[in-house]
């Protein structure tokens, strides 16, 4: 059995294959379906300071090439997320990245300095990268300068793995990829939903009742191998790939264009095991291929 595990900061995961933040709730919705010590982390949906409510419904629509969805980040807040979720999500021997948001740049280094004490919280990703809710997040993951800024905010209140989850519509992936190495953060996540919407023809309305949201699933797998290749290449801490994986063909893509590991986003609300069928298939390569580790396959690329 080729090693699996991954290093990710002060990180130790089993496999390479985590499941994303908002495609799995925060872990007990999947729990009966999904061994959840098998998976490499789970990333738990978006958290703020405060409770927030998210957007009006219809918050998500199918397309033909995957999901688009604008649900707004909705959260029971810190002291919610801590009291509900983290004393389920201690039972179990899997790495738990909380996925965290604000509207300013202080909020997000608040809510940082608050997990830094949480005990069973073992790395923080960064969202500033959601395309829809009005202030802050996303809008951070569009501006080079606050997008530094904010990672060096939370960089200075916590000694947590850092991990800064990159927006894909931005002029050039690397100067984003390169600011947050410079900011202190650990790894880069990528990417978040692309910029999309849909209408219905009939009643010539939008499809969501904030009209725009952000394209998930197959559609966006391409592009996204593209990002991280390009991504990968501009700099020397761990990059995770994310986007559009199905299987274990979509993840290996991302590992030989340089991700050290992946997540399973949308493919999670139509086949919850996807994550673990993912890892199987890594294995069966690496053995078929003669690697006796799975950083070995990482950027390995061949020109030729
Ligand atoms: O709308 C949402 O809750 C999506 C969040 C994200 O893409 O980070």
């Amino acid at each position: 059995m080729p090693d699996l595990s991954v290093h990710i900061g002060r990180l130790k995961m089993k496999t390479p294959v985590m499941v994303a933040s908002g495609t799995f709730g925060y872990g007990p919705e999947y729990a009966d379906l999904v061994d959840l010590n098998k998976l490499g982390a789970i990333v738990v949906k978006g958290i703020a300071r405060h409770p927030t409510r998210g957007n009006e419904t219809p918050r998500t629509v199918e397309v033909a090439s995957g999901l688009i969805n604008a649900i707004g980040l909705p959260n029971p807040g810190f002291d919610g997320f801590v009291e509900q979720y983290m004393p389920f999500l201690r039972q179990y021997d899997v790495p738990v990245i909380v996925n965290i948001w604000g509207k300013t740049i202080e909020e997000y280094a608040e809510v940082a300095r608050r997990f830094d004490e949480v005990d069973g919280v073992h790395a923080l990703e960064i969202n500033v990268s959601c395309p829809n809710i009005k202030e802050g997040s996303g809008l951070f993951g569009t501006d080079l300068d606050m997008f530094r800024r904010v990672v060096e905010a939370v960089r200075k209140v916590t000694d947590l793995t850092l991990i800064p989850k990159l927006a894909p519509n931005v002029s050039d992936i690397r100067a984003y990829a390169r600011a947050a190495e410079e900011s202190g953060a650990d790894a880069i996540s990528l990417i978040n939903s692309v910029p999309a919407m849909a209408v219905d023809v009939e009643t010539r309305k939008p499809k969501l009742a904030n009209v725009t949201g952000g394209l998930t699933g197959p559609g966006i797998h391409s592009l996204a191998v593209k990002l991280v290749w390009e991504a990968a290449g501009a700099v020397r801490i761990p990059v995770i790939g994310i986007g559009g994986i199905v299987t274990a063909e979509d993840a290996l893509e991302f590992l030989i264009v340089g991700a050290s590991a992946v997540a399973v986003g949308t493919a999670s609300f139509t086949q919850p095991t996807t994550a673990l069928d993912v890892t199987d298939g890594i294995a069966a390569y690496l053995e078929r291929h003669g690697y006796g580790a799975v950083h070995e396959l990482v950027g390995t690329m061949s020109s030729e």
